[in-house]
């Protein structure tokens, strides 16, 4: 990936490496997520391979496994950029601990960054010369920026519809890893079937791991997490712990609907969301989609592989620990 990144001009070098350095990839959860994915599909036991060659099958790359990785670090280029255009969106000063790119480098460069990532990752795809993984993968580049302009432009009575929330999260957070997901499938020459309970398993956890994004922007710690809290608030955005808090505290929905700009409205909501069940109710909705996640690798076909099996683990522990993780 860091091979991915470079470029001769140094000023856009240093941009666009910025979020690959040592220390500063974050919890790489996309690919992971991808390549196990690939993995609990992979019948390295057939052809009666032995351990050791098992292992080496596992190690070395053919070329299927190799344009699974190609997709995975596709993923992880389109993630990154999405991050560096938010970040200058939001004015953000932090990112995974580190201070975020825009104030390093000034907006203009770190959107042209996020530029130069989207350009790597469209070659990359190009590459892969299959029309329905390209058309998927451009398909999420929609959705990001579709998302992230409902966020930012929904008219006042939108911003209190779950219906408005549950498309935006979609767009914003579930499309990339979803229709990767089903990407990485499709790549690995699986059925349609298969690759739609691969969708549905990044779908859910997409969802799952955003809706504990918004519970920890509540009570989560800034210094854990790398970012400010209670900035979606502070941006003016209302997500589930405020909209459930809503149905208890009828006083909110002026908030909402006037983004919180008013003097004293990010604390009045902070304090009416933590009087009210919605951080219990988000945690709740996390945790179900979470569990549908774990239906969705159960749906799989089976496989009598043992490393297939061990990812297939693996995939449920991370659906597991996007709602119990604290960062
Ligand atoms: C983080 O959201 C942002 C996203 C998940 C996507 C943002 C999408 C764009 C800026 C559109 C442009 C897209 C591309 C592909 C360049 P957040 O601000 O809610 O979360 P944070 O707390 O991590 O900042
Ligand atoms: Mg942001
Ligand atoms: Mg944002």
């Amino acid at each position: 990936m860091r091979q991915a990144v470079t470029s001769e001009v140094p000023a856009l070098a240093t941009a666009a490496e910025y979020f690959f350095k040592v220390g500063a990839e974050g919890k790489r959860m996309r690919p992971t997520v991808l390549l196990l994915m690939a993995s609990a599909l992979t019948d390295l036991s057939s052809g009666g391979a032995d351990a050791l060659s098992r292992a080496r099958a596992a190690s070395v790359p053919d070329d299927t496994r190799r344009r699974q990785q190609r997709l995975a670090e596709i993923t992880e280029l389109i993630h990154v950029a999405s991050l560096l255009h938010d970040d200058v969106l939001d004015s953000a000063a932090t990112r995974r601990g580190l201070r975020a790119l825009n104030l390093e480098v000034g907006n203009k460069l770190a959107i042209l960054a996020g530029d130069f990532l989207l350009a790597r990752a469209s070659v990359t795809l190009a590459s892969l010369r299959n029309t329905e993984v390209i058309e998927l993968l451009s398909r999420v580049l929609e959705h990001l920026v579709t998302g992230e302009v409902m966020q930012m432009t929904a008219k006042p009575e939108r911003l209190m519809s779950f219906d408005h929330y549950f498309q935006k999260t979609y767009f914003k957070t579930a499309s990339l890893i979803a229709n990767s997901a089903k990407a990485i499938v499709l790549l690995g020459g699986h059925d349609t079937e298969t690759a739609s309970h691969a969708y549905d398993y990044g779908r859910h956890l997409g969802l799952a791991f955003q809706f504990q994004d918004d519970v920890l922007d509540f009570v989560g710690s800034g210094s854990v997490l790398g970012k400010p809290t209670l900035g979606d608030l502070k941006e003016g955005i209302a997500t589930a712990p405020v909209l459930f808090a809503a149905e208890e505290h009828p006083q909110l929905s002026a908030l909402i609907e006037r983004r919180f700009k008013h003097v004293g409205d990010v604390e009045l909501a902070h304090d009416l969301v933590k009087r009210s069940d919605g951080i219990e109710r988000t945690k709740e909705l996390a945790r179900e989609h979470s569990a549908l996640a774990v239906k969705a690798v159960e749906a799989l076909p089976s496989i009598d592989c043992p490393h297939a099996l061990r990812c297939r683990k693996g995939l449920k522990e991370l659906a597991h620990m996007a709602v119990n993780r604290i960062k």
